[in-house]
C-alpha cells in the first residue's frame, strides 16, 4: 500500500518536473532562461554551533555594555552570585527562553524577558555566563538581522539543528566553568527540551535549576521607563459567538472527554491557548496576532477547571461557562480559579493518568514546569487530541472563515487599488504597511493583524526574514516588485494573504518569477489526492514548478490555520524535509499555500492563499481558494501556463467577481470594484505551443529528446489533471 502511494507522488512529481521542463523550452524565446545562482539557504550564516571567536574581537573593555552593571544584562549577572536573590543556589549561569508559560509563538508584550534583557526582539534563546559571554541563539536566517539589533555585550549564534539542544548544552560545557550551576525558568519550554538540556550537562557534571522568579523579578524592579515591563493586558474575554463556533463548550469537553477515554486517562491539561479558546468558546485580546485568553484549562471526567487572572471572564462567559455554584465534582460547569492555582492543583491531583500535551509541529507542548509538577506516575505524554478536533472546522466555523475572507478582500482590493491608482508615489515598505493596516480595521468584525505585515520592495523581497525597520525602509519605485504579506483577525476567522505587485514594466525575468509561483500555487489549488496521503508529500507538487528552474526556499509551502484562533495550527504541514507529521488532510481543514521565488540581492515573488480543503468524489480530497483577492496580471505571462492553469486562474477570477464583486458594491466601493474588474479579466487561451514558430526557433541540443519525453509525459499531465 505504502509504496503504491509513494510510486504515484513520484510519477506525479515527475509529470509536474517534465511539464514544467517543457514549458521552459516552449518559452525559451520570450523568457533568457537565467537561473538564479544563489538558493535562499544562502542568506543565511552558516550553522556554527561553536560559538565563533572571529565575530565581534572587539576587547572586553572598549564594550561598556558588557560590563555595566545597571543594564538588564548586568543587574542579571549580579543578581545570580546575590543570596538575596537566588538563595544559597548561587549560578554560574541563566539560559532565557522566549516564549510564555503556553509556549505561544507570540508572547504578549509583557512577556518578552528575552527581548527585556538582550535587546533581540525575535525568537530566540539566550545565555548568559556570569563570568564571561553572554550569548542569543536565533533562528536560521535572522543572525544578521539579530547582529545589527544586539549591542556588543551579546554574541549570536545560528541555531543548530542537528542538536537536540540546538547547540546550546554543548555551548554552555565549552564556555560554562566545571561543575557549573545553571538556572533557567522551566514555565518557558516544553519538557524534552528541558530533559535533553539537564541530561546533557548531568553527564558533564552541571546542574541545571528551575528557577521560575529570578527573571520577572528583575523586570519588574526596572525603573527606566523605557523598559519598563508592560502592564498585563486587562481586556475581558468574551464569549465567541455561537454562530461563528457551532459547538457548545460542553459538547466540546465531551468529545474531549471520549478522546481521553480512548487514550486511557482520566484527564488533561489544557496549555496551548489556541486549544483553550476553541474548548471554552472565548476569545481574549492578550496574544499580539491571535484572539486568545491566557489561562490554563484542566478536563477530568468529573470536572472542568479553568485557570484565568482573575477579572479576566466576561459575565457572559461566566454565564455560558455555568460558573456560579460549582462545586468540585460536578461535570456540567466550570470552576474558575486563580492563574498560578494550576501549579498546586496539578501537584495533588487525584486522577490516575493525565495527558501532558507533547510538542507537535507548530505546537510546542505543556511546559516543563506544568509536565513536572505532575506526579511521576501519573504523566502520560501525547499530543493533544484537542488539536485535531480544532482542525477539522464545522459548518459554522467554515461559513465564518469565508465571512472574514470576503472581507478581507474587501480590505485588500482596497488598498491595492488606492496605492495603484492614487498613492503609490512618495510609498515606502513602512507606509505601505501602515495603510494595510488602517485599510483591513476598517471592516466590520475586525479584531486584530494576525501577523505583522511585511512589505519589502526589490532587494529586500529577496530576503525571507526581511521585516522593514526604519534604517533598512526602502522607497517604493516602478522598477522592481513588492511583495505584501499579511493577514487578520476577525470575529468570524482568520486570513493571510501574500502578494506581488509591480508599479512600472515588468522585465522578463520578474515576469518568469511571478508566473511559475503561480504556476506552483496552481499545481497544490488543483490537485486532487487520496484521503490518506501525507500533507507533506504534497510539497513536490507545489514545487516542482519552482524545482524546474532550481527555485526553492528553506521555510514550509503551508501549514494548518485556525479559526479566529492562530494563524499557523497543528496537524498538517506542507514541506518535504518533514519526516515525522505524516499526517493527511481532512475535509474542513484551512490550509496556506505560499511558494516564493527569491532572486538574491534583487527582487521576490511571492504568492500565498489560504486554501479550504473540500470532498471530492470517490472518497478523493481536493482545495479550494478561501482568499478572494486578484493577482497582478501585469506579472503572468501567459504563454508560460498550460491550458489547465489558466482555466484554474479564469475559474478564480470568475469567483472574486461573483464573491466579492457584490460585497464591493454593497460597501459603495465603486472604484474599488472597477479596479478589481479590470484584475480579474479573462485570460485567452493561447494557441497550441507545440506549433508556435517561437518554439520551433527555440529549439536547441537535444530538444528531440525533451519532445518525446513530452509526448508521454503531457499525456500524463492530462491525466493527472482530469482525474
Ligand atoms: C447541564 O446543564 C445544562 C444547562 O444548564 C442543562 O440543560 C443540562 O440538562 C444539564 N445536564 C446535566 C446532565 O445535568
Ligand atoms: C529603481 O529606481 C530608483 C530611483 O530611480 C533607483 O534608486 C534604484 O536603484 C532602482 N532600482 C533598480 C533595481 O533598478
Ligand atoms: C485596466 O487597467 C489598464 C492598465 O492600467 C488600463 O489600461 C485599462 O484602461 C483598464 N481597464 C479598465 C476597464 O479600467
Amino acid at each position: 500500500m505504502k509504496t503504491e502511494k509513494i510510486c504515484n507522488m513520484h510519477i506525479l512529481i515527475v509529470a509536474y518536473l517534465a511539464s514544467s521542463l517543457i514549458f521552459e523550452v516552449c518559452s525559451a524565446v520570450r523568457m533568457t532562461t537565467t537561473t538564479s545562482t544563489a538558493a535562499p539557504q544562502t542568506t543565511s550564516t552558516p550553522a556554527t554551533m561553536a560559538y565563533s571567536p572571529e565575530l565581534p574581537t572587539v576587547p572586553p573593555q572598549v564594550c561598556a555594555e558588557a560590563t555595566s552593571t545597571i543594564t538588564p544584562l548586568g543587574r542579571l549577572r549580579s543578581a545570580m552570585r546575590d543570596s538575596s536573590y537566588v538563595q544559597k543556589n548561587v549560578l554560574d549561569a541563566f539560559i532565557i527562553f522566549y516564549t510564555d508559560e503556553h509556549l505561544s509563538e507570540e508572547p504578549s508584550a509583557d512577556e518578552r524577558r528575552l527581548e527585556y534583557f538582550s535587546g533581540w526582539d525575535g525568537p530566540g534563546t539566550a545565555v548568559v555566563l556570569a563570568d564571561g559571554d553572554a550569548v542569543v541563539w536565533v533562528p536560521p536566517g535572522e543572525a544578521r538581522r539579530a547582529r545589527a539589533v544586539l549591542s556588543c555585550a551579546w554574541h549570536v549564534v545560528d541555531v543548530d539543528n542537528l542538536s537536540p539542544t540546538d547547540g546550546i548544552a554543548e555551548w554552555i560545557i565549552k564556555y560554562a566553568p566545571r561543575s557549573a550551576r545553571i538556572g533557567a525558568d522551566a514555565r518557558h519550554t516544553n519538557n524534552n527540551k528541558w530533559e535533553a538540556l539537564y541530561n546533557i550537562l548531568q553527564r558533564e557534571g552541571m546542574q541545571l535549576f528551575a528557577i521560575p522568579t529570578l527573571l520577572d523579578h528583575l523586570w519588574n524592579e526596572e525603573l527606566d521607563p523605557e523598559k519598563r515591563r508592560p502592564e498585563v493586558n486587562r481586556v475581558v474575554a468574551k464569549l465567541h459567538n455561537s454562530s461563528y463556533t457551532g459547538m457548545t463548550w460542553r459538547q466540546k469537553v465531551d468529545l474531549v472527554r471520549n478522546e481521553l477515554r480512548i487514550i486511557g486517562v482520566e484527564a488533561m491539561v489544557v496549555t496551548a491557548l489556541d486549544e483553550v479558546a476553541w474548548l471554552l468558546n472565548v476569545r481574549g485580546r492578550d496574544l499580539p496576532y491571535a484572539p486568545l485568553l491566557k489561562a490554563f484549562v484542566f478536563v477530568s471526567m468529573r470536572e472542568v477547571r479553568v485557570y484565568a487572572p482573575p477579572g479576566k471572564l466576561s459575565m457572559p462567559v461566566r454565564e455560558a461557562l455555568a460558573v456560579y455554584n460549582c462545586f468540585a465534582n460536578s461535570n456540567n460547569c466550570t470552576r474558575v480559579k486563580d492563574y498560578s492555582e494550576i501549579y498546586s492543583d496539578l501537584r495533588k491531583a487525584t486522577e490516575s493518568k493525565i495527558l501532558i500535551p507533547q510538542e507537535g509541529t507548530f505546537q510546542r507542548g505543556a511546559s516543563a514546569a506544568i509536565a513536572q509538577i505532575i506526579p511521576v506516575t501519573k504523566r502520560k505524554f501525547q499530543t493533544s487530541p484537542i488539536l485535531y478536533l480544532k482542525a477539522q472546522k464545522n459548518q459554522a466555523e467554515i461559513m465564518g472563515m469565508h465571512k472574514a475572507h470576503l472581507r478581507d478582500a474587501v480590505a485588500m482590493c482596497t488598498v491595492l487599488s488606492y496605492m495603484e491608482v492614487v498613492g503609490k508615489s512618495g510609498l515606502n515598505e513602512i507606509s505601505v504597511a501602515t495603510k494595510v493596516d488602517i485599510t483591513r480595521g476598517t471592516q466590520a468584525g475586525y479584531v486584530g493583524l494576525s501577523m505583522q505585515t511585511r512589505v519589502a520592495f526589490g532587494p529586500s523581497g529577496a530576503d525571507p526574514e526581511y521585516r522593514a525597520i526604519s534604517a533598512s525602509n526602502r522607497r517604493i519605485f516602478p522598477n522592481s516588485t513588492l511583495v505584501i504579506q499579511s493577514g487578520g483577525q476577525y470575529y468570524e476567522g482568520t486570513t493571510a494573504v501574500t502578494r506581488t505587485l509591480h508599479y512600472g514594466i515588468p522585465t522578463r525575468e520578474e515576469r518568469k518569477a511571478y508566473t511559475t509561483v503561480l504556476r506552483s500555487l496552481a499545481a497544490l489549488s488543483m490537485l486532487q489526492t487520496p484521503a490518506t496521503l501525507p500533507a507533506a508529500h504534497t510539497d513536490p507538487i507545489a514545487r516542482a514548478p519552482l524545482w524546474a528552474f532550481r527555485q526553492d526556499y528553506t521555510q514550509p509551502t503551508g501549514y494548518g490555520m485556525g479559526a479566529a484562533l492562530n494563524r499557523k495550527e497543528d496537524p498538517v504541514v506542507i514541506d518535504y524535509k518533514q519526516d515525522i507529521n505524516l499526517h493527511p488532510f481532512r475535509e474542513g481543514y484551512f490550509i496556506t499555500c505560499e511558494p516564493t521565488w527569491y532572486e538574491m540581492g534583487k527582487y521576490g515573488a511571492k504568492l500565498g492563499n489560504v486554501l479550504e480543503v473540500v470532498p471530492r468524489p470517490g472518497g478523493y480530497l481536493g482545495f479550494q481558494e478561501a482568499t478572494l483577492i486578484p493577482y497582478e496580471y501585469k506579472l503572468i505571462d501567459r504563454n508560460a501556463l498550460t491550458e489547465y492553469e489558466i482555466n484554474w486562474l479564469n475559474a478564480y477570477n470568475e469567483r472574486i467577481r461573483k464573491i466579492v464583486g457584490p460585497e464591493l458594491k454593497d460597501q459603495g466601493l465603486t472604484d474599488v470594484y472597477y479596479w478589481m474588474m479590470n484584475k480579474t479579466v479573462r485570460v485567452e487561451s493561447p494557441r497550441d505551443k507545440m506549433n508556435s514558430p517561437n518554439f520551433a526557433s527555440s529549439h536547441t541540443v537535444g530538444f528531440e529528446i525533451i519532445l518525446a519525453l513530452a509526448s508521454v509525459v503531457f499525456t500524463f499531465d492530462r491525466y493527472v489533471n482530469y482525474y
